[in-house]
């Protein structure tokens, strides 16, 4: 039987295995180890990320959004890095916890990337929302 997700703690084990997946996919490994140089610096962000989406915590003050678009210039997201992004989260969160914090922030990462999608494929257009 496994626990929810609790605190800042099962956040860190949550990115901490993500990312350790990540880097290691096929299809996402080649952008994150392209773009990333610290991984620590990265990780760091993700934790306050994911403290404030879900606990409402302070510590996160980035613009994910507009990263992505960023990133989008540099090497161009497709369908399918999306899809093997959401696939992989839905099976670590899953791996790891079960409850309401766990269901919660596979919600939140599916808003979130589709939010991002929607930002990222928008600004193709030559338009930028903020
Ligand atoms: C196609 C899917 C995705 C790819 C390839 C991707 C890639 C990346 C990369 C390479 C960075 C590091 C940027 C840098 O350090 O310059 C980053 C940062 C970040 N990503 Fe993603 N990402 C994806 C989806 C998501 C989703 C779905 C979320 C949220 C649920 C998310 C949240 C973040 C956040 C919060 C940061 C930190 C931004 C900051 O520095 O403030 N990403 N992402």
């Amino acid at each position: 039987m496994l626990r929810d997700i609790e605190g800042k703690d099962d956040l860190i084990t949550l990115v901490d295995a993500f990312y350790g997946r990540v880097q290691q996919d096929e299809v996402l490994g080649p952008i994150f180890n392209n773009i990333i140089q610290d991984w620590d610096k990265h990780l760091n962000i993700m934790y306050g990320f994911w403290n404030s989406v879900l606990f409402g915590a302070e510590g996160y003050k980035g613009q994910a959004v507009a990263k992505h678009v960023a990133i989008d210039q540099r090497v161009r997201l497709e369908q399918q890095h999306y899809d093997r992004w959401i696939e992989l989260w839905a099976a670590l969160v899953s791996a790891h916890f079960s409850g309401p914090n766990a269901e919660l922030i596979q919600t939140k990462a599916q808003a979130m990337l589709q939010l991002i999608q929607f930002k990222v494929d928008y600004s193709r257009s030559g338009k930028f929302l903020a």
